[in-house]
């Protein structure tokens, strides 16, 4: 369909980009990139007209998005159009061609099109290379100047080296290297930073990709301190071994799986050098201040209770309930990373798997109906049942009841 509305406008249309670097190597890949060597804008809305869907544009940059019933979008943009401007003639346009656009692109591996248009459809153009190096595994700037154009590619190139399992190829790797001495993350703004980093530790497997940033020297560039010790490589692995465990347990319980590596890839970072990395990756204010506030919570809880069980060999359930409670999952699996006992790891799985479960009979009607006075002493009391309830000394409801007229 996409095609035919390049037909009827009379300009080329292709699919670019990831999409067609993931359906040659079989990779689902749900965004769908479209370039039209023409008015793209125009061409959105008239494909959105003709199949009721909605369009975003914008129109500084040529691009849009047309955005289907179900959610499903496709970008679409144009090839970038070149003004020259004769002396004593009107400005002219010229559209650069379809070749020229895909050379600004991040890697040969995302330079593939494949023409949509009817007469010619299916057809693939490969200007740079980019099947054999998907064939050999690699991933390869087009130029020299790449990554000094745009330095979040460096972070792009290890992701994608990890995703797909490919390798940085030698001259990229050394143009990385360059980049990196010559300091152009420097200039890189903290909240292009924190996203591509956030990326990064959204993929399935990070570790290779943390482990690369560190061997680039790349971490300095989140805080001057933070490095890849021998510590927080295990604490990393435990991190991955605990988060298969419990995505495996809680299949759709929504949480943001990369604050946990976050989280424990700056373990050794003190509260205010932890500080001083947020600041440098622009986190926001209000989530910078949750991050720490339950980062230091946490810390106590579980000090607490490993000092605990050190000392006496046991715990109340009660007491690690209300010690967690409060925490967020995030904050939760990154103790349990942290943790170097196998006993408390097996409390903080308790909390997950029962103990945040537990519900006494007792509501707040009933204590209403007992003519307790409103006030504070209500979550006292339903309180003080839950803790009875949940260290096993009441069982029925009329051993709640009985616990709160006493
Ligand atoms: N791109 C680029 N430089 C960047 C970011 C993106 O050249 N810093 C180009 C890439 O060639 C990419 C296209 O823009 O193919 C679209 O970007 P994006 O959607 O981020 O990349 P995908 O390849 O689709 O990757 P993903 O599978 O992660 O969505």
């Amino acid at each position: 369909e996409l095609g035919r509305v390049g037909d009827s406008l009379d300009v080329p249309v292709f699919a670019v980009g990831g999409f067609v670097r993931d359906l040659l190597m079989n990779v689902p890949n749900l965004d769908m990139d479209v370039t039209v060597e023409g008015d793209g804008i125009l061409f959105a809305e008239t494909f959105a007209g003709q199949y009721g869907c909605r369009v975003k544009s914008h129109d500084k940059f040529g691009t849009a998005v047309i955005v289907f019933p179900d959610g499903f979008k496709i970008d679409v943009a144009s090839t970038r159009l070149e003004y020259y401007v004769s002396p004593g003639a009107l400005p002219t346009v010229e559209r650069s061609s379809l070749k020229m656009d895909l050379y600004r692109r991040d890697f040969t591996i995302n330079t593939l099109a494949i023409r949509l248009n009817e007469s010619e459809f299916g057809v693939m153009l490969d200007f740079f290379g980019a099947q054999r190096d998907l064939q050999d595994h690699l991933i390869r700037v087009l130029h020299n100047l790449s990554f000094v154009e745009d330095p979040t590619r460096v972070f792009r190139a290890i992701r994608f080296e990890q995703r797909l399992d490919f390798t940085i190829a030698k001259h990229t790797e050394n143009l990385i290297k360059n980049a990196v001495k010559m300091d152009f993350l420097e200039k890189l703004g903290g909240k292009r930073l924190l996203t591509e980093l956030v990326y990064i530790l959204r993929e399935n497997e990070p570790l290779k990709a943390i482990e690369r940033m560190a061997s680039f020297g790349l971490l300095r560039f989140i805080h001057p301190e933070l490095e890849l010790t021998t510590g927080t490589r295990n604490m990393l692995e435990e991190a991955r071994r605990i988060i298969s465990w419990f995505d495996l347990l809680f299949l759709n319980r929504a949480y943001e799986r990369w604050a946990v590596y976050f989280l424990v890839l700056c373990e050794s970072l003190t509260h205010d050098q932890l500080w001083g990395a947020c600041t440098r990756l622009a986190v926001s204010e209000h989530y910078r201040e949750k991050l720490f506030e339950t980062r230091r919570q946490g810390e106590e809880a579980l000090a607490t209770i490993e000092k605990k069980i050190a000392r006496t060999g046991a715990i109340e359930k009660s007491e690690v309930y209300f010690l967690l409670k409060d925490l967020p999952v995030e904050v939760l699996l990154y103790l349990m990373a942290k943790t170097g006992s196998e006993e408390v790891k097996k409390w903080l799985s308790l909390y997950f798997t029962q103990l945040q479960n537990v519900r006494c009979f007792v509501t707040g009607h009933d204590l209403k109906r007992l003519q307790v006075p409103p006030g504070p002493l209500y979550k006292d009391l339903l309180d003080l049942v839950l803790k009875a309830r949940l260290d096993g000394r009441v069982i029925s409801r009329e051993d709640e009841l009985e616990l709160v007229r006493h």
